[in-house]
């Protein structure tokens, strides 16, 4: 089996972070679209994802109308598509993306074991058909043969998001003073992320000035390009690439958990590390962001409310198939300083 797609621990247990995780290691990754209309599948679904190494789900969507959007949007290897409750129905938008995008391996996910619908949905180009209950061995043959087929071997870098339990417990603080000490010492390509849209303070803190923010990347719906992501970040004495937050408090309003993910995702794709400074509210944006992460850093203070947000973050992050159970989480009261 080769690099991506191995299956992590079972017991899930998250391993420590040890100094030789900060070595360069860009790990090839199996990037994943899901479509799926039946949210009680949902953790299930997610959850037999994330016991694969590298393999990253880049977006979630439930509405079959969105999905040639997502598809444009977010640059993947693999779209599954859950069939049920109506596989002959959504066959053939599996069909119609899977004929458009011939790069774009289509994975069909149902209970049905009928002939006639496995039949269909190979004639239309779909390149599995895994029946429920997913094995997990089925599954990880399925997602070799995409990574031994990838020409590019592409990789992509590690994202660690920071969060903060409560205001001002020092979630920026850490999030800069990570992405300096990610670039000092692992000598790979790191940018930091402000995902504080309205207060986000990681320009100031590394006094950088803006000319564009994460408000232009996410403008365009289509996959981004390299040299318009370069032309957004700024690059601070240290060498860390800042994205900052947008300038308008109006231009906050319009950026999506979609256009967050599409904007990550591809500056994973140019940089060893990302660090995020938030997301800043546990919502539906935030479970995106955490979805993809590989190790979420959950800063808290010894304070009763802050301890009471972290125990309910963390809760919430423990239940199988909801946000990290891919991700590593830990709570930390560092000591740090503000960055030089
Ligand atoms: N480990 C620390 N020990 C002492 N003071 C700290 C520490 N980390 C941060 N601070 C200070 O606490 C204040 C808040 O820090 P910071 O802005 O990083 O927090 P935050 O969680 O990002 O806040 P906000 O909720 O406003 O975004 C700053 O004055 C910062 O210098
Ligand atoms: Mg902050």
């Amino acid at each position: 089996m080769g690099r991506a797609g191995r299956r992590r621990d079972p017991d899930g247990a998250p391993p420590s972070l040890k100094d030789s995780d900060l070595a360069v290691r860009r790990m090839p990754a199996i990037r994943v679209i899901i479509f799926n209309a039946d949210e009680s599948f949902a953790p299930t679904l997610r959850a037999t994802l994330q016991t694969f190494d590298g393999v990253k789900i880049v977006a979630e969507v439930d509405e079959p109308t969105l999905l040639p959007q997502a598809v444009r949007q977010f640059p993947a290897d693999v779209l599954i598509v859950h069939l049920d409750p109506n596989p002959s129905a959504l066959l053939a938008t599996a069909g119609e993306v899977a004929t458009k995008h011939p790069d774009l391996c289509v994975f069909a996910v149902s209970d049905s074991t009928d002939g006639q619908v496995i039949l269909a949905a190979m004639r239309l180009g779909l390149k599995e058909f895994l029946t429920k209950p997913i094995d997990p061995t089925v599954m990880a043959a399925a997602m070799e043969k995409v990574f031994e087929k990838r020409t590019d071997h592409a990789t992509t870098g590690r994202l660690f998001p920071v969060l903060g339990s409560a205001g001002g417990v020092g979630a920026t603080s850490l999030a800069t003073n990570l992405a300096v000490e990610l670039a000092s010492v692992s000598g790979g390509k790191v940018a930091v992320v402000d995902l504080d849209y309205r207060f986000g303070q990681v320009a100031t803190f590394l006094d950088v000035e803006p000319v564009y923010t994460i408000a232009d990347l996410c403008e365009s719906p289509e996959q981004l390009e390299a040299q318009v992501i370069e032309r957004t970040l700024v690059r601070h004495a240290s060498g860390v690439f800042v994205l900052s937050r947008p300038i308008h408090f109006t231009q906050a309003d319009n950026i999506t958990a979609a256009h967050c993910v599409g904007a990550l995702t591809a500056l994973l794709s140019m940089h060893d590390y990302v660090v995020t400074d938030g997301p800043t509210r546990f919502d539906m944006g935030a479970k995106a962001v955490l979805d993809i992460a590989d190790c979420s850093l959950l800063v808290m203070q010894l304070l009763v409310p802050s301890v009471r947000s972290t125990l309910r973050m963390v809760e919430a992050c423990s239940r199988p198939g909801s946000i990290s159970t891919a991700s590593r989480s830990c709570a930390t009261g560092l000591d740090v300083n503000p960055p030089a």
